[in-house]
């Protein structure tokens, strides 16, 4: 590793979004720590970029999990002193495979578990590394939320979504407001609806064309946005 690369955290990195945002930062000349809560995933994932020609590594992170959080810290601080960019990507929608999707009968079982993975899961890894972001004064995090979180457009169902994207957006304006005045840089970022095993068959976007403003947030210049939403690299309402 050249001293000046980069170092990248991607959580749930094993596919979907988050196997193309480690790729796309990879090709930028990034080294990426792929993450993944199942270990052999995370390791076949990172192989197949790595046969692409690219410096990506793999470690196991489960974001629901804080021994794990620390454990990804301090593997970090031993191996490399650094990390610059943290694309909190990490997600699960379960609301239709509970049995509902209507808040009017919804597990609240349901919606704790949608919440601990994408609410608490960002602010747990988020804690865990920006210690090492403050070293240097500098960091991106990027925390993918979505569309169906915006209270300026909140219609009925996916309830555990909903309100976890929703949440997800006040911790990136917490973290961003508490961050003032440092080179450390928090946004969220709605993809559009992408084809993978969450956004289905039926979706419009490659995951290619997805990743395309979480890596441009991961990779925003000193003088970037910070506290945003975007989509399409433009801001959009909460
Ligand atoms: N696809 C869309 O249309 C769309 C639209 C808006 C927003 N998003 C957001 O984009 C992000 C990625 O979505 P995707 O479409 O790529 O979904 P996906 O294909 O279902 O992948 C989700 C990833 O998150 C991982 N994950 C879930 N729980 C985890 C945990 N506790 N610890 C670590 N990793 C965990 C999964 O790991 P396993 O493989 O082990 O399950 C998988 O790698 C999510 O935050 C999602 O809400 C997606």
């Amino acid at each position: 590793m050249s001293t000046n690369q980069k170092i990248a955290v991607v959580t749930g990195g094993n596919r979907g979004l988050g196997f193309e945002a480690s790729r796309q930062l990879a090709k930028q000349g990034y080294k990426v720590i792929l993450t993944s809560r199942e270990e052999a995933k995370g390791q076949a994932a990172a192989q197949k970029l790595q046969a692409e020609g690219l410096d990506v590594i793999a470690y196991p992170l489960d974001v629901s999990s804080n021994e794990s959080s620390q454990s990804l810290a301090e593997f970090i601080r031993q191996q490399f002193g650094k990390v610059d960019a943290l694309v909190n990507n990490a997600g699960i929608y379960i609301d239709t495979e509970a049995g509902s999707n209507s808040i009017l009968n919804t597990k609240i079982d349901t919606l704790q578990t949608t919440i601990d993975t994408n609410v608490f899961g960002v602010v747990r890894v988020t804690q865990a590394l920006i210690p090492l972001m403050k070293e240097r004064n500098y960091g991106r995090i990027v925390n993918v939320s979505s569309g169906m979180g915006q209270l300026t457009d909140m219609e009925g169902g996916s309830p555990g979504y909903r309100i976890s994207k929703t949440a997800l957006n006040a911790v990136t304006r917490i973290f961003a407001s508490e961050l003032v005045g440092t080179n450390i840089l928090v946004n969220s970022v709605c993809p559009g609806w992408v084809k993978t095993d969450m956004g289905g068959a039926n979706a419009p976007r490659t995951p290619e064309q997805g990743v395309d403003t979480i890596v441009w947030l991961a990779t925003l210049p000193d003088d970037g946005e910070t506290g945003g939403f975007f989509r399409d690299r433009q801001p959009i309402a909460w």
